[in-house]
Formats: C-alpha cells, structure tokens, sequence
C-alpha cells in the first residue's frame, strides 16, 4: 500500500491518539516495557495544540487512513522529536523512517542545528534505528537544558534511567 507524509492538519487530530495507543502495543513483547502500553498517551487536545504551535506530521494511506505521526517541537534552532508512533498494524514498513525523513528535511530546511530525541538504548526499533539513521547518542554531561529535563521527566515517569538515552543528528 502506498502512503505519503504530510503536515497534519487540525482535523488529523482525533485520529491521533488512537495511533499512539496501537503504537505502545509493541512495547508488550518486552515483559519489563509491557506497561507502557497501557499508559497515558496525549489527548486530541493536546495534539491540536502541537499541530498549531509545533511540527506535526502523518502518513496517510490512499483510502485517507492515518497510519502514524511524528511530533518535533524547536527549542533554540534544535528539532526535538517528542513522539514517533506508527500503528501497530501498519509497523514494518518504512513509515516510522518516513516520518522521521520528514523532520529531518525540514529541519535541514530551517538551516536547524540538529535533530533530536530520547529513546530506549536498548530496544531494536529505538536508538539502533536511530544510529542507522545517522543520530549519535550524546553524553550525559553538556546535554541542551530539553534535553536533561526530557530524560528527568522519563525517570519520574518510571522509565529506568540507564536504558534511556539522548540522541542528536547534527545538521551543521
Ligand atoms: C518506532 C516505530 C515508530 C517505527 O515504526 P515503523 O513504521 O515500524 O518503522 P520502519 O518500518 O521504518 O522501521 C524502522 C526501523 O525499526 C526496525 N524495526 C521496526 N519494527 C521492529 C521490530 N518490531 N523489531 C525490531 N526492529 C524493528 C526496522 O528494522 C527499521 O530499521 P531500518 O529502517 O534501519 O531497517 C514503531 O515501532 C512504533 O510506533 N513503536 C512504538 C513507539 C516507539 O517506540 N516510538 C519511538 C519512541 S523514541
């Protein structure tokens, strides 16, 4: 099936969360990961608010169906990626490398400094996938106020500290 990345647009939201949900299915083949699939994901409301204030795009199917979005914010001429999620129906097939293209060309666009994000050190479709696209994992020491604070809220959240990390893709 063919799909195209795109801006999403306000009317995307609905769809949204429901995504972000079948996406954390994955992470229940991973006994110390299963329960993020039963977490909290951001409400149509909050995804309204990021489609309008930040960088938000989807892939959609040529029946109109939206299969994943990639949410990025700027903090001071950085793209941080806050959420990458593909339904799980739809995982496997090039769309969460598609997504993750679409920030990174748009970055690139904006003559950004870099692309970047916190992941999973060590789950297969997180940081190694991650690394094959180029990201590095950064050092725990001088990392970007967001990015410090991002993996501080990961660790009050309940995520265990030594298997996350933070990731940049310069751009310069
Ligand atoms: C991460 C995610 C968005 C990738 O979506 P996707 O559409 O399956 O992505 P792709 O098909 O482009 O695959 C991306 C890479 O992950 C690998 N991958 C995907 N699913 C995998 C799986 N179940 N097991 C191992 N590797 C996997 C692929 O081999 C691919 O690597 P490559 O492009 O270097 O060959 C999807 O797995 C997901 O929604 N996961 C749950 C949420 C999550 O972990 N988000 C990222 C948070 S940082």
């Amino acid at each position: 099936m063919s799909f195209v990345v795109r801006r999403a647009q306000q009317r995307d939201a609905a769809a949204l969360p429901a995504i972000e949900r079948s996406a954390a299915e994955l992470f229940r083949t991973d006994p110390t990961l299963a329960w993020l699939a039963d977490t909290d994901v951001a409400s149509a409301a909050q995804h309204r608010q990021a489609i309008d204030h930040g960088h938000v795009w989807v892939a959609e199917n040529a029946s109109a169906q939206l299969a994943g979005f990639i949410r990025a914010l700027d903090f001071n001429n950085l793209l941080h990626i806050e959420e990458l999620s593909v339904s799980l129906a739809f995982q496997g097939q090039g769309l969460g490398r598609q997504l993750v293209l679409a920030a990174i060309e748009h970055a690139r666009l904006q003559h950004m400094h870099a692309v970047t994000l916190t992941t999973f050190r060590d789950v297969p479709w997180n940081a190694p996938f991650y690394e094959r696209m180029g990201f590095v994992v950064a050092a725990a020491d001088g990392l970007e106020a967001h990015l410090s604070e991002a993996l501080q809220k990961e660790v009050e959240h309940g995520f265990a500290a030594e298997r996350r990390c933070a990731m940049r893709l310069p751009l310069d």
